[in-house]
């Protein structure tokens, strides 16, 4: 069809407008012509939760929700997870290409150019008190960056966007293994730059007194892969969030700050924590049944369970049950994967889940590898947002570059009072 439309006609007026559909779409704006009379506003869309809002256009990733497909810039999932490592797909998302072995080196020293942070970092980290959660020290700590580097600011400069880019992406795991040490009481070690990203990270996290630290290459490349899942999943609540804030120009320290913090909560990147917890409350296999039932009576939750856009297996889910046994052939298992298996088995099988098509999503498996690794819960969402850095500044970057964007401003039906006189 070449230039489909969709007609529309105004039962108050009997008027008919034709709107332009454009990749599945018809323009809001577009509604606003549709008036009762001169002086109406137009007609606009309610959508609280953006249940069918599209806010942007984006070439980053692709998810079927149906399908339980997840694309990063055309590649499939599963096979960035089989074959590469986290800082190609973070070049792949970044730049919209995998690198090249030379891209990649490059790409590498850049980023380990700035895995240190300045020694006030640490001091102010040193503030926080012993108890104090992992990821609100990580939300505040990436917010704290802004304050090192007044030139993120100018986030019209590309150069200065890519440098600050490469900054964060550095950075954030130095800043998340400080918290991780912070909570344990423990000495801060400072970045390795001989070893990868994600063994950089583990050096940062478990050094103890040797003097050089070797991760284990099998819990290595579990991380990495884990890195790889959680690294970008378009237009979730926190990359919105971080186009939102991204749009009022904001630096990006800020941006990302507000975005790990729309992470946390535990409908969305808190949920690995949840997760734990509700495996820990069920306890034992027998009694997974009466937990199902408080849960099918919506006295509560299934964490872990359920997804916005998958009415199908998550991808990621599959990936890292597979995961999983590599870890727990190093670790030792993990019993709380078989309570695990336990519910996912019985949920498949149950009318309730079935009909509302609810199926593990990434948070179901993470936590048990995370735990099984030496991680307490309230770590788990902070290995979430190192990875996903990533995914809100592709967005981000793609935002800024878009003839599109301007500062985001939803509208409101206003059910207050109408005007009327102090006494
Ligand atoms: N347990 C029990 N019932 C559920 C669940 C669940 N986990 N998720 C959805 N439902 C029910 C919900 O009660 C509703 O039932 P009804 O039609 O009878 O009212 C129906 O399924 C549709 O759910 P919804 O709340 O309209 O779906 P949503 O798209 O607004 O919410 C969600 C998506 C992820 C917030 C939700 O599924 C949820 O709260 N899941 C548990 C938390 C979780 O695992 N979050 C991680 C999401 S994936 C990773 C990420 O985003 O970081």
């Amino acid at each position: 069809m070449g230039n489909p439309t969709l007609s529309v006609t105004d039962n108050r007026t009997g008027k008919a407008y034709e709107l332009p559909i454009k990749n599945g779409t018809i323009r809001a704006m577009d509604l606003r012509q549709i008036k009762s009379d001169e002086k109406d506003f137009g007609v606009m869309s309610y959508d609280p939760a953006f249940l069918n809002t599209v806010s942007c256009e984006s070439r980053i990733t692709y998810i079927d929700g149906d399908a339980g497909i997840l694309r990063y810039r055309g590649y499939p999932i599963e096979q960035l997870a089989e074959k590469k490592t986290f800082l190609d797909v973070a070049y792949l998302l970044l730049y919209g290409e995998l690198p090249t072995p030379a891209q990649v080196e490059e790409f590498e020293a850049r980023i380990e150019r700035h895995t240190f942070i300045h020694e006030n970092t640490k001091k102010f980290m040193e503030g926080f008190r012993y108890d104090a959660h992992p990821m609100s020290m990580l939300v505040s700590s990436i917010a704290a960056l802004s304050t090192f580097y007044p030139d993120a600011r100018n986030v019209e400069d590309p150069a200065i966007r890519e440098l600050m880019t490469i900054r964060l992406i550095a950075k954030v795991p130095t800043l998340a293994a400080y918290a991780f040490r912070h909570s344990n009481g423990l000495p801060f070690v400072y970045p390795d730059n001989d070893l990868t990203y994600t063994s950089n990270f583990m050096n940062m996290l478990w050094k103890m007194a040797e003097p050089k630290y070797q991760p284990n290459p099998v819990l290595a490349r579990a991380l990495d892969i884990l890195f790889i899942l959680h690294a970008d999943h378009e237009q979730n609540c926190s990359t919105s969030t971080m186009r939102v804030v991204g749009s009022s120009q904001a630096d990006p320290f800020l941006s990302t700050a507000s975005a790990a913090a729309a992470l946390s909560g535990p409908l969305h990147g808190g949920a690995n924590e949840e997760v734990l917890r509700m495996i820990d409350e069920i306890g034992t296999p027998d009694n997974i049944p009466s937990f199902m039932e408080s849960v099918k009576k919506g006295e509560r939750k299934l964490m872990g369970f359920g997804h916005r856009v998958y009415k199908n297996y998550d991808p990621r889910a599959k990936v890292i049950r597979e995961t999983a046994e590599s870890v727990f052939a190093v670790t030792g298992r993990n019993p709380k994967v078989d309570i695990a298996r336990e519910i996912e088995k019985i949920a498949l099988n149950d009318e309730y889940f079935i009909k509302r098509r609810l199926y593990p999503n990434v948070d179901f498996y993470s936590g048990i590898i995370y735990e099984a690794m030496g991680f307490r819960p309230e770590m788990f969402t902070v290995l979430f947002a190192i990875p996903r850095t990533t995914g809100w500044l592709a967005h981000w970057e793609e935002q800024c570059k878009d003839g599109d964007t301007k500062i985001s401003r939803p509208r409101q039906v206003y059910l207050g009072q109408n005007e009327r006189n102090v006494p």
